[in-house]
């Protein structure tokens, strides 16, 4: 697997790994792709470094996509999306997007990093939980 920055290029094959997570996500409901690509796309100009392209044979297979808030004092890296095509999940790929999440965040001075993540979503909770993060804090919702 070879890591590199996004580019406008790859906003096409980020939003269709988007349709295909969303399941796992937000079992239920569906994606609105126009805002989720337009604000892909205005990251990816602004810096390119916070979404990361996973290929393999020339071919994107996954993605993450990272911001940093602000909110906090230090500043928080964020894990805003992470996806690993099906066919090439579990061999360690989301384990080394996560990595070089990480890698960039100290990098850039940043001591903190936070997620948020679906309760349903074992495969998603395992990986983080095995990488050492602990749940903070609870994310509620109700329906109207
Ligand atoms: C979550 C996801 C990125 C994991 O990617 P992956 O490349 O398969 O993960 P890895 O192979 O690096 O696995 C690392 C660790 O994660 C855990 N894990 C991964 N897949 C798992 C599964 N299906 N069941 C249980 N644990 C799992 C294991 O602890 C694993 O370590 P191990 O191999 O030593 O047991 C991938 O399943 C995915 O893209 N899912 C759909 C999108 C998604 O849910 N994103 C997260 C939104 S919060």
């Amino acid at each position: 697997m070879r890591l590199r920055n996004a580019s406008k290029d790859d906003v096409q094959a980020i939003c269709s790994f988007m349709e295909e997570s969303a399941e796992s996500s937000f079992p239920g409901r569906s994606v609105n792709m126009e805002p989720f690509r337009r604000r892909l796309l205005a990251n990816i100009v602004k810096d390119p470094e916070m979404v990361k392209v996973a290929e393999s044979g020339g071919e994107a297979i996954g993605y993450i996509w990272l911001g940093i808030s602000p909110f906090l004092q230090g500043g928080s890296g964020r894990i805003r999306h992470i996806f690993i095509e099906k066919s090439h999940r579990g061999k360690g790929l989301g384990r080394q997007l996560m990595l070089a999440a990480e890698e960039l965040f100290r990098a850039r001075g940043i001591r903190h990093v936070s997620l948020v993540c679906t309760m349903s979503n074992k495969a998603a909770i395992s990986l983080y939980s095995e990488m050492g993060f602990k749940t903070a804090r609870f994310v509620m919702e109700k329906d109207l």
